[in-house]
């Protein structure tokens, strides 16, 4: 990777460094967001996209919201201010539980120094951001051992079909899914891989492939639609996918298409990875039903590079994730190992 996806630069006045998704292939820019309204729209617009990625992001949010702070404001103020900021960047995105389960981790952090008596406004913000990097090294780490943990499925002469992107773009390291081939890469093995497009944003074309070809790994797009088709030619071997939220029994959220893509790997005998971190788990929902699924505005499906590609006034379904059973699932691969057959008493094991 040329820039890091997330990036916090300076102390607790700093600012927060993004690379535009919105604008890649093609270029490679900067965001440099100062406020808590700039984070909120460049999370909504997908400047930073990906699950992990977001939850980082966000986790640096309440800082910038106490850069704001009037003069002669305390740490109760001051702690309003984190909690206001908190729950606005928690409503940008409803899918990826990252972005609620890191916000909440800050947000905790937070009550937890100004409730000391005595603590300054100084100690407050120094303590958000300590929990922003923690959280932002963690993703690092979580990212690198995904890919230790998972190198062992992708063999000499695989074809692997992912779905969207799940690479270093999508987090604060080199990716879940992707890791696990950046690994197997650097065990010397060759594998090729196709990455779905992705409609209608395009994930998948736009910044897979990009980070594929970065790697010097035999990349190739295809459109969604051709899945099934090179599964019955004998060109997949493996799928492997991100993650969005996971329900305590294995049921998985995650970009819209990846479903089907699992109905056909089930229907050809080909097995289905799913590589995310222990945070992308939500054990509060027994199944994928309760998993809030993000409506996305029609326009991402009528136009495209700035072309009318449907009639005005068309109706438009454009959610933007779909849920696996965890049946189509052969194993999720974590941080902390990999659960096969996922189903609730393995997860709960793994997860503790
Ligand atoms: O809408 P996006 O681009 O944020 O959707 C991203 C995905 O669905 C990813 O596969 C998922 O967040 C996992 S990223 C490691």
């Amino acid at each position: 990777m040329i820039a890091e996806t997330v990036k916090w630069v300076g102390g607790v006045n700093g600012v927060l460094e993004l690379i535009d998704q919105r604008q890649l292939p093609d270029r490679l820019e900067i965001l440099r967001i100062r406020s808590v309204e700039q984070l909120y729209e460049a999370i909504k617009t997908l400047a930073v996209r990906g699950a992990p990625a977001i939850g980082v992001a966000a986790a640096y949010g309440p800082l910038l919201a106490l850069h704001w702070l009037a003069a002669g404001e305390g740490p109760p103020e001051a702690l309003e201010g984190v909690v206001k900021a908190c729950d606005y960047l928690a409503s940008s995105r409803p899918t990826a539980v990252n972005l609620s389960w890191s916000l909440g981790r800050v947000c905790a952090r937070a009550r937890s120094v100004a409730g000391d008596a005595g603590s300054t406004i100084e100690d407050l913000q120094e303590a958000v951001l300590a929990e922003a990097k923690a959280i932002h090294a963690e993703d690092v780490e979580m990212c690198r051992k995904i890919g230790a943990n998972g190198e062992k499925f992708i063999r000499d002469g695989f074809g692997v079909l992912t779905h969207c992107n799940a690479g270093a773009l999508a987090t604060a390291g080199q990716g879940t899914a992707l890791s696990v081939l950046f690994e197997a890469q650097k065990k010397g093995r060759q594998f090729e891989v196709y990455a779905d497009e992705t409609r209608p944003l395009l994930q998948g074309s736009r910044l897979t492939a990009w980070e594929l070809q970065q790697a010097g790994i035999k990349a190739t797009v295809i459109c969604d639609n051709m899945a099934g088709f090179l599964m019955r030619q004998g060109k997949i071997q493996a799928v492997i996918t991100g993650a969005d939220r996971i329900a305590a029994n294995g049921d998985t959220a995650n970009k819209i298409g990846t479903y089907s893509v699992s109905v056909l790997a089930k229907h050809h005998g080909i097995p289905f990875y799913v590589a995310a971190p222990s945070s992308t788990f939500d054990l509060s929902l027994a199944s994928g039903e309760g998993i809030p699924i993000e409506q996305r505005n029609a326009s991402e499906v009528t136009w495209m590079g700035g072309a009318h590609i449907a009639p005005d006034n068309i109706d438009v379904y454009n959610p933007a994730f779909d849920v696996t059973p965890a049946g189509n699932i052969t194993a999720i691969i974590t941080e902390r190992g990999v659960i096969v057959g996922p189903n609730p008493d393995r997860i709960r094991t793994l997860l503790g």
